[in-house]
């Protein structure tokens, strides 16, 4: 953990967070009688002005179904909307648009892999392989799709400070294994994993991979031609943007062999009692009317990241938790679960003899809103032997401030017990 203190220090790259809260209204308010601090950014990111402008916008002066009509609202509607595919194409660098398809969120994306890519790709025996750290959405989708198809899912073991075990990954591995399916940054623990180089050894068998980029979209660069990665999913919500967005990547060559997820308008080519052939990509995986105000917004959500850019954006919030880190150590109780060497900004603890959830209400007693419980990774907490933590997550409009009066308050809270 000091190594990464010391490196964030080196490599700090300023941005200016006052003129950046400035852009987020819902931050200028008081909850219970105390400033807001908003530090449950791993559930979901407050969101821009330009953001909350664009969905207005939209609402006011664009509202028309896209792609079918012939009326300038919905030319200018799906043009709005497919900009916003550029966009995103141009964040990960895709190498084209149409490998960019829109879901509601990143368990629909992986949930669209597991049903259509399972039942092109996986058969009977076949392996799947996931971590102990991956979110539920990252685990049930897989373990439906070996149910249906007679499949093995296997596990990839971590090490005690929430570090993936590589070795034992590269045990699990085999001419069996079909799909690895692994989290870039855990949401519970803040980990980042070497996502690089298990694309790169799950390649060796043959294996396809694909990223769960839900908590490193915002916060690291994303690069789907440098990592080589298969599949990436990610969700708008959790980097500035709106809810009930989401993105699927896919590489083109698995796609175009990928049968249909649903069925419906807009993914169909010709439709005929006898037969119906399908859209092209990336239509034929986007069945029914898309949350079009919300993919529109979503642009400007991946404006506002490239408007400080990402290496600044990680600069700023590693400082953050380091910030946190050091000044928590100290609190009597203080139980750090997750200390990874590379990490995203999440603080995941617990203070010795106090309920996780009764830590979050005292905090909220004092304006700051962090998530406790399970995160979505029930087999993660079993494996630690805890029934939850209590997460702090920051998000570039966080400060030093907001953080000391986190640590104060957990002072505060853990002299009542300990
Ligand atoms: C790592 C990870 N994967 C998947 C998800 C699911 O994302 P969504 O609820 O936006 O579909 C989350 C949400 O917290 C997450 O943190």
């Amino acid at each position: 953990m000091s190594d990464w203190v010391e490196v964030i220090d080196k490599n700090r790259k300023e941005i200016d967070v006052k003129q950046i809260r400035k852009d987020f209204p819902v931050l200028h308010q008081e909850v219970n009688g105390k400033p807001l601090a908003y530090f449950d950014n791993a559930a979901t990111t407050q969101k821009p002005a330009q953001v909350i402008a664009a969905l207005e916008h939209y609402y006011k002066k664009d509202n028309s179904n896209i792609h079918r009509g012939a009326h300038t609202l919905a030319s200018r509607a799906t043009e709005n909307f497919e900009n916003t595919r550029s966009s995103v194409k141009e964040f990960i660098n895709a190498p084209s648009r149409e490998e960019v398809i829109f879901t509601k969120g990143t368990t629909e994306a992986i949930n669209l892999v597991a049903s259509s890519f399972g039942e092109r790709y996986i058969h009977e025996g076949d392996e799947i392989i996931i971590s102990t750290m991956e979110h539920h959405s990252n685990i049930v989708p897989w373990q439906l799709l070996c149910e249906r198809r007679k499949a093995i899912l296997k596990v990839i073991p971590i090490f005690k400070n929430g570090e993936m075990d590589l070795e034992a990954y590269k045990k699990l591995l085999s001419s069996k294994t079909k799909l690895v399916s692994v989290v870039h940054a855990s949401n519970a623990l803040g980990t980042v994993n070497p996502i690089r180089e298990m694309i790169d050894l799950a390649h060796n068998f043959g294996a396809r991979f694909l990223v769960d980029g839900a908590q490193s979209a915002a916060h690291l660069p994303v690069d789907v031609q440098a990592l080589d990665c298969d599949f990436l999913v990610f969700s708008a919500h959790k980097m500035y943007g709106p809810t009930g967005v989401g993105v699927l990547y896919g590489k083109r060559s698995l796609l175009e062999e990928m049968p249909p997820y649903q069925g419906g308008g807009e993914m169909i080519s010709e439709v005929r009692f006898e037969k119906t052939s399908f859209n092209e990509l990336p239509y034929k995986f986007e069945a029914g009317t898309p949350n079009i105000a919300d993919v529109v917004a979503f642009d400007q959500a991946i404006s506002y990241i490239n408007r400080y850019g990402k290496d600044k954006i990680h600069s700023h919030e590693s400082a953050l938790l380091a910030y946190a880190f050091q000044k928590c150590v100290s609190i009597r109780g203080f139980e750090p679960i997750g200390t990874a060497n590379e990490k995203v900004s999440v603080l995941s603890f617990n203070l010795k003899n106090i309920h996780p959830f009764d830590v979050g209400m005292m905090l909220d007693a004092s304006g700051i809103a962090v998530r406790t419980g399970h995160h979505c990774t029930q087999p993660l907490m079993n494996w630690y032997g805890i029934e939850g933590t209590v997460r702090a997550s920051f998000a570039v409009y966080n400060t030093t401030e907001e953080i000391d009066r986190l640590y104060e308050s957990l002072v505060r809270i853990s002299k009542r017990k300990n």
